[in-house]
């Protein structure tokens, strides 16, 4: 339906079009995660565009982690979440581009001093103030990740500044992160992050650990997470040098 409405005209390009109102049919869930797209030649047929230009399309959103392609089958909204490594966004931005609902109930939202160990990650002289955030992060009711974020109170001086989103909240600080060193490794979630998560203990997660820069090298946030598994997939692009 919303793929044969015009898309607008403030980009230039056929193809870059066709990708917004295809990512358009997926924010509003017109096909359901894990449905196909039309296949590439009904597609331009019906929109009168090249099959070149709907490979591009489809090319950049199976790039974006919106839609998978399997050989023989054709093209699937992607139902895991598919995260490319290089990008730096955040949960809400992520949940929102797949047309869920981000959400995140708060065990801590406070103020306090800066620990030893978060002093030396984040390059912060000890005893400085810094906002801390322990929540878990939900995509409407399923929970998706468990989150310990820290960050410079000179940065973020209210914990009440964070509604929802860490990110949008930085944002309107101007101090959105610009640059990120994250760090995964494979875990088994002991009991209490698997209630949490509601999975089996044990079950398998990926610890993610997050600090990220403003462009003068200041640390912004340091997180420490815990994501679900099975829900997962973490995709990177490789170049040789
Ligand atoms: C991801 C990252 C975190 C980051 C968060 C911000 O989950 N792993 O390091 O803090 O995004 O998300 P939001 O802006 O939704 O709070």
């Amino acid at each position: 339906r919303r793929l044969s409405r015009d898309p607008g005209t403030h980009q230039p390009l056929a193809y870059l079009r066709l990708r917004r109102a295809i990512r358009n049919v997926i924010e509003h869930r017109d096909i359901e995660p894990g449905h196909a797209l039309p296949s590439e030649r009904d597609l331009a047929r019906v929109l009168a565009l090249s099959r070149v230009t709907v490979r591009k399309a489809i090319a950049g959103l199976v790039e974006e982690g919106l839609l998978t392609q399997r050989h023989g089958a054709g093209t699937f909204v992607a139902e895991r979440i598919i995260k490319p490594m290089s990008r730096l966004t955040s949960f809400t931005e992520d949940l929102r581009a797949r047309g869920l609902n981000p959400r995140s109930e708060f065990f801590e939202r406070g103020i306090g001093e800066v620990t030893p160990e978060e002093s030396m990650a984040m390059n912060l002289s000890p005893g400085v103030a810094v906002v801390r955030l322990h929540r878990v992060r939900y995509a409407g009711d399923e929970p998706l990740a468990i989150e310990r974020s820290v960050v410079p109170a000179i940065l973020l001086p209210d914990p009440m500044l964070v509604d929802d989103s860490l990110y949008e909240a930085l944002e309107k600080r101007g101090c959105r992160p610009r640059r990120a060193l994250q760090r995964l490794r494979a875990v088994l979630l002991n009991a209490q992050h698997a209630r949490l998560l509601h999975v089996a203990t044990n079950s398998a997660g990926l610890s993610i650990e997050r600090r990220s820069f403003l462009d003068d090298g200041r640390v912004v946030e340091f997180t420490s997470s815990w994501y679900r598994g099975d829900i997962y997939d973490f995709v990177a692009e490789l170049h040789t040098d």
